[in-house]
Protein backbone atom coordinates (compact mmCIF):
# COMPACT_ATOMS: atom_id res chain seq x y z
CA UNK A 1 0.00 0.00 0.00
CA UNK A 2 1.46 3.20 -1.20
CA UNK A 3 0.67 7.01 0.24
CA UNK A 4 1.37 9.61 -1.73
CA UNK A 5 0.16 13.23 -2.94
CA UNK A 6 -3.23 13.33 -4.94
CA UNK A 7 -3.31 15.32 -7.74
CA UNK A 8 -6.24 17.01 -9.82
CA UNK A 9 -5.31 14.68 -12.45
CA UNK A 10 -6.35 11.54 -10.64
CA UNK A 11 -9.88 12.96 -10.19
CA UNK A 12 -11.81 10.59 -12.26
CA UNK A 13 -10.18 7.74 -10.29
CA UNK A 14 -10.62 9.48 -7.13
CA UNK A 15 -14.28 10.21 -7.84
CA UNK A 16 -14.78 6.49 -8.49
CA UNK A 17 -13.56 5.82 -4.79
CA UNK A 18 -15.59 7.91 -3.46
CA UNK A 19 -18.91 6.76 -5.26
CA UNK A 20 -18.03 2.97 -4.39
CA UNK A 21 -17.17 4.00 -0.11
CA UNK A 22 -19.26 7.03 1.08
CA UNK A 23 -23.04 5.19 1.38
CA UNK A 24 -24.31 7.98 3.12
CA UNK A 25 -23.19 11.44 1.70
CA UNK A 26 -23.03 12.35 -2.05
CA UNK A 27 -19.11 12.48 -1.65
CA UNK A 28 -18.37 11.90 -5.46
CA UNK A 29 -20.47 14.65 -6.84
CA UNK A 30 -18.44 16.90 -5.27
CA UNK A 31 -15.70 15.58 -5.20
CA UNK A 32 -13.16 18.43 -6.20
CA UNK A 33 -14.99 20.52 -4.04
CA UNK A 34 -14.01 18.76 -0.98
CA UNK A 35 -10.42 17.40 -2.30
CA UNK A 36 -9.14 20.11 -4.13
CA UNK A 37 -11.09 23.44 -3.16
CA UNK A 38 -10.31 25.88 -0.95
CA UNK A 39 -12.22 26.70 2.67
CA UNK A 40 -12.56 29.93 4.00
CA UNK A 41 -9.76 30.15 6.42
CA UNK A 42 -7.75 26.75 5.24
CA UNK A 43 -5.87 27.17 1.56
CA UNK A 44 -5.87 24.33 -1.01
CA UNK A 45 -6.21 21.32 1.15
CA UNK A 46 -3.32 18.26 1.74
CA UNK A 47 -5.75 15.55 -1.26
CA UNK A 48 -4.05 11.97 -0.43
CA UNK A 49 -4.16 9.06 -1.96
CA UNK A 50 -3.75 4.53 -1.50
CA UNK A 51 -2.38 2.88 -3.98
CA UNK A 52 -2.66 -0.94 -4.36
CA UNK A 53 0.24 -1.16 -7.16
CA UNK A 54 -1.01 0.83 -9.95
CA UNK A 55 -4.77 1.14 -8.61
CA UNK A 56 -6.11 3.94 -6.43
CA UNK A 57 -7.93 2.31 -3.36
CA UNK A 58 -8.51 5.11 -0.94
CA UNK A 59 -8.78 9.28 -0.46
CA UNK A 60 -8.15 11.60 2.02
CA UNK A 61 -8.37 15.12 2.04
CA UNK A 62 -6.83 17.48 5.35
CA UNK A 63 -7.36 21.09 5.14
CA UNK A 64 -6.10 23.20 8.46
CA UNK A 65 -8.12 21.56 11.09
CA UNK A 66 -10.53 19.86 9.26
CA UNK A 67 -10.35 15.92 7.87
CA UNK A 68 -12.34 16.76 5.10
CA UNK A 69 -13.01 13.07 3.42
CA UNK A 70 -11.81 9.98 4.18
CA UNK A 71 -12.79 6.73 2.17
CA UNK A 72 -11.54 3.57 0.87
CA UNK A 73 -12.95 1.00 -1.76
CA UNK A 74 -14.81 -1.42 -0.38
CA UNK A 75 -13.61 -4.13 -1.44
CA UNK A 76 -10.09 -2.81 -0.31
CA UNK A 77 -10.88 -2.64 3.07
CA UNK A 78 -9.54 -4.03 6.06
CA UNK A 79 -5.37 -4.31 4.83
CA UNK A 80 -4.73 -0.95 6.06
CA UNK A 81 -5.37 1.77 3.90
CA UNK A 82 -7.65 3.80 6.20
CA UNK A 83 -4.97 3.63 8.50
CA UNK A 84 -2.20 5.24 6.73
CA UNK A 85 -4.24 7.89 5.18
CA UNK A 86 -5.65 8.48 8.62
CA UNK A 87 -2.30 8.23 9.78
CA UNK A 88 -1.04 10.69 7.31
CA UNK A 89 -3.53 13.15 7.49
CA UNK A 90 -3.13 13.35 11.54
CA UNK A 91 0.66 14.09 11.08
CA UNK A 92 0.15 16.67 8.20
CA UNK A 93 -2.19 18.01 10.31
CA UNK A 94 -0.37 18.14 13.25
CA UNK A 95 2.85 19.87 11.11
CA UNK A 96 0.77 22.55 10.15
CA UNK A 97 0.16 23.55 13.63
CA UNK A 98 -3.74 21.92 13.58
CA UNK A 99 -4.80 21.81 17.84
CA UNK A 100 -7.29 18.71 16.89
CA UNK A 101 -8.64 17.67 13.85
CA UNK A 102 -12.37 17.54 13.14
CA UNK A 103 -14.27 15.00 10.77
CA UNK A 104 -15.97 16.49 7.59
CA UNK A 105 -17.67 19.40 9.23
CA UNK A 106 -15.47 22.34 7.87
CA UNK A 107 -17.33 25.51 7.88
CA UNK A 108 -17.47 26.63 4.50
CA UNK A 109 -16.49 23.28 2.79
CA UNK A 110 -18.32 20.75 4.18
CA UNK A 111 -19.65 17.36 2.76
CA UNK A 112 -21.03 17.27 5.93
CA UNK A 113 -21.73 18.46 9.39
CA UNK A 114 -20.22 15.26 11.02
CA UNK A 115 -20.54 11.71 10.48
CA UNK A 116 -23.53 10.14 9.33
CA UNK A 117 -24.67 8.20 12.88
CA UNK A 118 -25.91 5.14 10.55
CA UNK A 119 -22.16 5.03 10.20
CA UNK A 120 -21.97 3.43 13.41
CA UNK A 121 -18.86 1.36 11.69
CA UNK A 122 -16.82 4.55 10.58
CA UNK A 123 -17.52 5.86 14.41
CA UNK A 124 -16.33 3.02 15.65
CA UNK A 125 -13.01 2.83 13.58
CA UNK A 126 -12.12 6.30 14.46
CA UNK A 127 -12.61 5.66 18.75
CA UNK A 128 -10.09 2.54 18.12
CA UNK A 129 -8.08 5.15 16.80
CA UNK A 130 -8.01 7.50 20.00
CA UNK A 131 -10.52 10.18 18.15
CA UNK A 132 -13.65 11.10 20.36
CA UNK A 133 -17.20 11.63 19.87
CA UNK A 134 -18.81 14.87 21.20
CA UNK A 135 -22.10 15.25 22.75
CA UNK A 136 -23.52 17.81 19.98
CA UNK A 137 -25.65 15.95 18.19
CA UNK A 138 -25.97 18.00 14.47
CA UNK A 139 -28.51 17.73 11.81
CA UNK A 140 -29.95 18.25 8.30
CA UNK A 141 -33.55 17.72 7.06
CA UNK A 142 -34.20 17.14 3.46
CA UNK A 143 -37.54 18.53 2.02
CA UNK A 144 -39.44 17.77 -0.87
CA UNK A 145 -39.06 19.85 -3.52
CA UNK A 146 -41.30 18.47 -6.56
CA UNK A 147 -44.51 17.47 -6.21
CA UNK A 148 -45.29 19.57 -2.99
CA UNK A 149 -47.79 21.35 -3.16
CA UNK A 150 -46.15 23.70 -0.64
CA UNK A 151 -42.80 24.30 -3.33
CA UNK A 152 -44.70 25.81 -5.98
CA UNK A 153 -43.58 29.22 -7.74
CA UNK A 154 -47.40 30.29 -7.37
CA UNK A 155 -46.57 30.06 -3.41
CA UNK A 156 -43.19 31.71 -3.50
CA UNK A 157 -44.72 34.81 -5.65
CA UNK A 158 -47.83 35.13 -3.14
CA UNK A 159 -44.76 34.98 -0.13
CA UNK A 160 -42.68 37.49 -2.02
CA UNK A 161 -45.96 39.91 -2.29
CA UNK A 162 -46.86 39.31 1.21
CA UNK A 163 -43.42 41.11 1.88
CA UNK A 164 -43.29 43.44 -0.49
CA UNK A 165 -46.58 44.92 0.84
CA UNK A 166 -44.95 45.29 3.75
CA UNK A 167 -42.39 47.54 2.13
CA UNK A 168 -39.35 45.19 1.33
CA UNK A 169 -37.72 44.66 -2.36
CA UNK A 170 -37.46 40.55 -2.70
CA UNK A 171 -35.52 39.81 -5.90
CA UNK A 172 -32.49 37.57 -6.74
CA UNK A 173 -29.25 39.03 -6.36
CA UNK A 174 -27.00 39.63 -8.74
CA UNK A 175 -23.65 37.92 -10.02
CA UNK A 176 -21.43 40.67 -8.63
CA UNK A 177 -23.41 41.39 -5.72
CA UNK A 178 -19.97 41.97 -3.24
CA UNK A 179 -21.98 44.74 -1.19
CA UNK A 180 -23.92 41.55 0.09
CA UNK A 181 -21.60 39.76 0.69
CA UNK A 182 -19.70 42.27 2.88
CA UNK A 183 -23.33 43.11 4.45
CA UNK A 184 -23.48 39.40 5.95
CA UNK A 185 -19.79 39.36 7.01
CA UNK A 186 -20.29 42.65 8.66
CA UNK A 187 -23.60 41.18 10.39
CA UNK A 188 -22.94 37.77 10.71
CA UNK A 189 -19.49 36.63 9.92
CA UNK A 190 -18.12 32.75 10.25
CA UNK A 191 -18.11 31.16 7.04
CA UNK A 192 -21.19 32.66 5.40
CA UNK A 193 -20.11 35.25 3.41
CA UNK A 194 -17.85 32.64 1.90
CA UNK A 195 -20.03 30.33 1.02
CA UNK A 196 -22.78 33.57 -0.10
CA UNK A 197 -19.98 34.24 -2.59
CA UNK A 198 -19.49 30.67 -4.09
CA UNK A 199 -23.50 30.92 -4.11
CA UNK A 200 -23.53 34.09 -6.44
CA UNK A 201 -20.40 32.11 -8.46
CA UNK A 202 -23.68 29.16 -9.62
CA UNK A 203 -25.77 29.81 -12.76
CA UNK A 204 -28.00 30.60 -11.81
CA UNK A 205 -26.90 32.62 -9.06
CA UNK A 206 -28.31 30.93 -5.61
CA UNK A 207 -28.79 33.87 -3.73
CA UNK A 208 -32.36 35.68 -2.97
CA UNK A 209 -32.54 38.99 -0.95
CA UNK A 210 -34.30 41.44 0.65
CA UNK A 211 -33.77 44.93 1.12
CA UNK A 212 -35.48 47.92 2.19
CA UNK A 213 -34.08 51.55 1.51
CA UNK A 214 -31.21 49.91 -0.27
CA UNK A 215 -30.18 48.17 2.85
CA UNK A 216 -30.15 44.29 3.12
CA UNK A 217 -32.75 42.58 5.17
CA UNK A 218 -32.36 39.10 4.81
CA UNK A 219 -30.66 36.62 2.28
CA UNK A 220 -31.48 32.94 1.05
CA UNK A 221 -28.69 31.03 -0.65
CA UNK A 222 -28.18 27.54 -2.06
CA UNK A 223 -25.27 25.51 -3.66
CA UNK A 224 -22.74 27.57 -1.58
CA UNK A 225 -21.65 24.53 -0.20
CA UNK A 226 -21.32 21.38 -1.98
CA UNK A 227 -21.85 22.56 -5.28
CA UNK A 228 -25.07 20.61 -7.35
CA UNK A 229 -26.52 18.92 -4.52
CA UNK A 230 -29.41 21.24 -4.11
CA UNK A 231 -28.62 22.31 -0.34
CA UNK A 232 -29.91 24.85 1.08
CA UNK A 233 -28.06 27.11 3.36
CA UNK A 234 -26.74 29.79 4.84
CA UNK A 235 -29.85 31.90 5.74
CA UNK A 236 -29.43 34.98 7.64
CA UNK A 237 -32.02 37.71 8.50
CA UNK A 238 -31.20 41.17 10.18
CA UNK A 239 -32.42 40.86 13.85
CA UNK A 240 -34.61 44.13 13.30
CA UNK A 241 -36.97 42.25 10.21
CA UNK A 242 -37.26 39.05 11.60
CA UNK A 243 -40.78 37.87 12.00
CA UNK A 244 -42.47 39.36 8.97
CA UNK A 245 -42.06 36.51 6.85
CA UNK A 246 -38.89 37.22 4.74
CA UNK A 247 -36.72 33.91 5.82
CA UNK A 248 -40.10 31.81 4.07
CA UNK A 249 -40.28 34.38 1.21
CA UNK A 250 -36.90 33.59 0.55
CA UNK A 251 -36.40 30.07 1.51
CA UNK A 252 -39.74 29.02 -1.03
CA UNK A 253 -37.44 30.65 -3.58
CA UNK A 254 -34.43 28.79 -3.32
CA UNK A 255 -36.86 25.95 -3.30
CA UNK A 256 -38.21 26.75 -6.31
CA UNK A 257 -34.36 27.20 -7.68
CA UNK A 258 -33.44 23.57 -6.53
CA UNK A 259 -36.32 22.04 -7.85
CA UNK A 260 -35.62 22.61 -11.47
CA UNK A 261 -32.45 19.92 -10.81
CA UNK A 262 -33.36 17.97 -7.90
CA UNK A 263 -36.18 16.31 -6.38
CA UNK A 264 -35.26 17.24 -2.76
CA UNK A 265 -33.71 19.61 -1.32
CA UNK A 266 -30.94 19.14 2.06
CA UNK A 267 -30.80 21.32 4.59
CA UNK A 268 -27.57 21.49 6.09
CA UNK A 269 -26.81 21.78 9.54
CA UNK A 270 -30.29 22.98 10.71
CA UNK A 271 -30.74 25.52 13.38
CA UNK A 272 -35.14 26.09 14.10
CA UNK A 273 -36.14 22.59 11.92
CA UNK A 274 -40.06 23.89 12.90
CA UNK A 275 -39.48 26.54 10.50
CA UNK A 276 -38.58 24.28 7.90
CA UNK A 277 -41.38 21.76 8.38
CA UNK A 278 -44.18 25.15 8.53
CA UNK A 279 -42.90 25.90 4.95
CA UNK A 280 -42.16 22.77 3.67
CA UNK A 281 -42.86 19.68 4.88
CA UNK A 282 -40.07 18.06 6.24
CA UNK A 283 -39.78 14.35 4.73
CA UNK A 284 -36.61 12.92 6.09
CA UNK A 285 -34.29 14.17 9.23
CA UNK A 286 -30.42 13.17 9.24
CA UNK A 287 -28.55 13.58 11.92
CA UNK A 288 -24.25 13.62 12.69
CA UNK A 289 -21.53 12.92 15.27
CA UNK A 290 -18.83 15.13 15.84
CA UNK A 291 -15.72 13.34 15.86
CA UNK A 292 -12.67 14.89 17.07
CA UNK A 293 -8.90 14.05 17.48
CA UNK A 294 -7.31 15.85 20.34
CA UNK A 295 -3.37 15.75 20.90
C1 LIG B 1 -13.52 3.88 7.66
C2 LIG B 1 -12.70 3.33 6.47
C3 LIG B 1 -11.97 4.51 5.83
C4 LIG B 1 -11.69 2.28 6.95
O1 LIG B 1 -10.89 1.86 5.85
P1 LIG B 1 -9.99 0.50 5.88
O2 LIG B 1 -9.06 0.58 4.76
O3 LIG B 1 -10.87 -0.68 5.99
O4 LIG B 1 -9.20 0.71 7.25
P2 LIG B 1 -8.08 -0.28 7.86
O5 LIG B 1 -7.88 -1.44 6.98
O6 LIG B 1 -6.88 0.52 8.16
O7 LIG B 1 -8.76 -0.69 9.20
C5 LIG B 1 -9.87 -1.61 9.24
C6 LIG B 1 -9.56 -2.79 10.16
O8 LIG B 1 -8.75 -3.70 9.44
C7 LIG B 1 -7.64 -4.07 10.25
N1 LIG B 1 -6.53 -4.43 9.36
C8 LIG B 1 -5.70 -3.58 8.73
N2 LIG B 1 -4.83 -4.27 7.97
C9 LIG B 1 -5.15 -5.56 8.11
C10 LIG B 1 -4.64 -6.75 7.55
N3 LIG B 1 -3.62 -6.73 6.70
N4 LIG B 1 -5.23 -7.91 7.90
C11 LIG B 1 -6.27 -7.94 8.74
N5 LIG B 1 -6.79 -6.82 9.30
C12 LIG B 1 -6.25 -5.67 8.98
C13 LIG B 1 -7.38 -2.86 11.06
O9 LIG B 1 -6.64 -3.14 12.23
C14 LIG B 1 -8.78 -2.40 11.38
O10 LIG B 1 -9.29 -3.10 12.48
P3 LIG B 1 -10.23 -2.39 13.55
O11 LIG B 1 -11.40 -1.89 12.75
O12 LIG B 1 -10.56 -3.48 14.50
O13 LIG B 1 -9.49 -1.27 14.16
C15 LIG B 1 -13.64 2.64 5.45
O14 LIG B 1 -14.48 1.74 6.14
C16 LIG B 1 -14.50 3.55 4.62
O15 LIG B 1 -14.09 4.02 3.56
N6 LIG B 1 -15.75 3.82 5.04
C17 LIG B 1 -16.68 4.66 4.29
C18 LIG B 1 -16.28 6.11 4.33
C19 LIG B 1 -16.25 6.61 5.74
O16 LIG B 1 -17.13 6.31 6.53
N7 LIG B 1 -15.24 7.44 6.07
C20 LIG B 1 -15.07 7.95 7.42
C21 LIG B 1 -15.53 9.32 7.51
S1 LIG B 1 -14.19 10.43 7.70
Amino acid sequence: MRIAELTQAELTAATAVLAAACAYDRAAEVAAEKLFGPGPTTPIPRALGAWDGERLVGVAAVAGRWLRVLAVMPDARVRGAGSALLAEAERHARAVGAPRLRALDEPGNYLAPGIDTRNGEAIAWLARRGWQRGDEVRANCLLAVRGNPRVTAARAATAAARVRALGYEVRRAEVDEVALVEAARAEFGGAWPFELARALAARPVGVHVALREDAYCAFAAHDGNNRGLGWFGPTGTWPAHRGQGLGEALLLACLVDVAVEHERCEVAWIGPRPFYDKVAGVVEDREFAVMTRNW
